[in-house]
């Protein structure tokens, strides 16, 4: 009896070693490489440490040539320029899981409404082919917010049909994400169409805020940086000069406010750069990363153009960083640990010692 008891509780405290705690996961669209740096955890921002995660990301693509070198540079060199509108999903490989943002413009507030019939508008099937192909269990698609309210919510409703009948099904919801309550000390928000392969019990839970109410400001990310004018902190020199901010229109040139949540980080660079909240200048390439809660060891190698378009285009870490914990408490949960073994789905053959993607064990989906 006593042996049994002792048994049950060596198998509810079972910790599989940390080499079986992996998942794979392929990355589309990775630009810079801030949702990754977030899903692979291992990073500090702002002297806050943001743990490994149990994702390991084995291949990633985006076409920009930039982009590329600042995710070598910064990431790993497991990324790849490839053109995704037509780029072979076969020659990939398997993964448990596929995350990305498919480029946002055609469906941005701010950018031309070409939405689904433009080429650009047809890069989610990117995500579809690769599916298709692959199979993965868990899908995690970022977009703008304003994708919700293209043609009346028609726009998301054929994407979210279009990648729900891929394959053996899939089932998606729409995680409809708030940058600040997550610790990030700006205005930003962010779609995550998160899909589970339909033969698999349950689904994740978003993640919890944080900082709700317990918002950061602007000047709890960069104040220290104020009297700093070189390249003692990485990219903090390069600046768009301008001697007075337009007036601002929610398109970007706006005078950030102290004390409160800086404005989005944008893309579209140059001169709608937003103003410090109390220097007569731009903010810096240092700064906008610092906002996007990049690390200010990660190095922005371009001109300053190029290096607030990858800023502004991508996921703040911080923020990814909470959503792989969230996914990453769902995939814990295939995995019966008294068995040592992955939960075994309907019509699925699991590799028989860890929940590695099928590919990569020969185990067909
Ligand atoms: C919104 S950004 C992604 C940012 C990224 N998720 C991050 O957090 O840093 C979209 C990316 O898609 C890339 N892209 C656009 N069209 C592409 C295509 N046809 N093939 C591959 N990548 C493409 C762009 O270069 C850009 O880096």
């Amino acid at each position: 009896m006593i042996e049994n008891n002792l048994q049950a509780s060596v198998v509810e405290n079972y910790q599989p070693p940390e080499t079986d705690r992996i998942f794979q996961a392929v990355s589309f669209f990775a630009g810079c490489g801030g949702l990754d740096l977030g899903f692979t955890g291992d990073f500090i921002s702002h002297g806050e440490t943001y743990q490994k995660t149990p994702f390991n990301i084995i291949r990633a693509y985006d076409n920009d040539k930039k982009c590329v070198e600042t995710y070598k540079l910064n990431v790993g060199d497991h990324i790849e320029q490839l053109d995704l509108a037509t780029g072979d999903v076969s020659l990939m490989p398997g993964a448990d899981i596929l995350i990305g943002g498919f480029p946002c413009q055609a469906f941005s507030s701010c950018g031309p409404q070409e939405g689904l019939n433009s080429e650009r508008g047809q890069l989610y099937r990117a995500f579809i082919r690769y599916m298709e192909e692959h199979r993965p269990k868990v899908v995690v698609a970022e977009n703008v917010p304003h994708l919700k309210y293209m043609q009346e919510g028609k726009v998301i409703e054929t994407i979210i049909n279009d990648l729900e009948v891929v394959g053996p099904g899939y089932s998606f919801k729409v995680w409809d994400l708030k940058a600040v309550d997550y610790g990030v000390p700006q205005n930003r928000k962010r779609l995550f169409l998160i899909g589970v392969r339909r033969d698999l019990p349950g689904f994740p839970e978003p993640p919890s805020a944080t900082h709700a109410d317990k918002y950061r400001s602007i000047d709890w990310a960069i104040e220290d940086l104020e009297d700093v004018i070189d390249e003692t902190v990485p990219n903090q020199s390069q600046y768009f000069r301008a001697k007075k901010a337009k007036k601002g229109n929610g398109q970007g040139d706006e005078v950030n406010v102290k004390g409160q949540p800086s404005y989005t980080i944008r893309a579209n660079a140059k001169s709608r750069v937003q103003f410090h909240y109390s220097l007569p200048r731009r903010l810096t390439v240092r700064e906008c990363a610092r906002l996007q809660t990049f690390p200010d060891e990660f190095k922005f190698p371009h001109s300053a153009t190029a290096n607030v378009w990858q800023i502004g285009n991508a996921v703040p870490p911080v923020l990814a960083h909470h959503v792989a914990m969230a996914i990453n408490d769902y995939c814990e949960s295939l995995v019966d640990y008294s068995t040592h073994r992955p939960l075994t789905p309907i019509n699925f053959n699991p590799p028989s010692t860890s929940f590695l993607s099928p590919s990569l064990t020969g185990t067909p989906c």
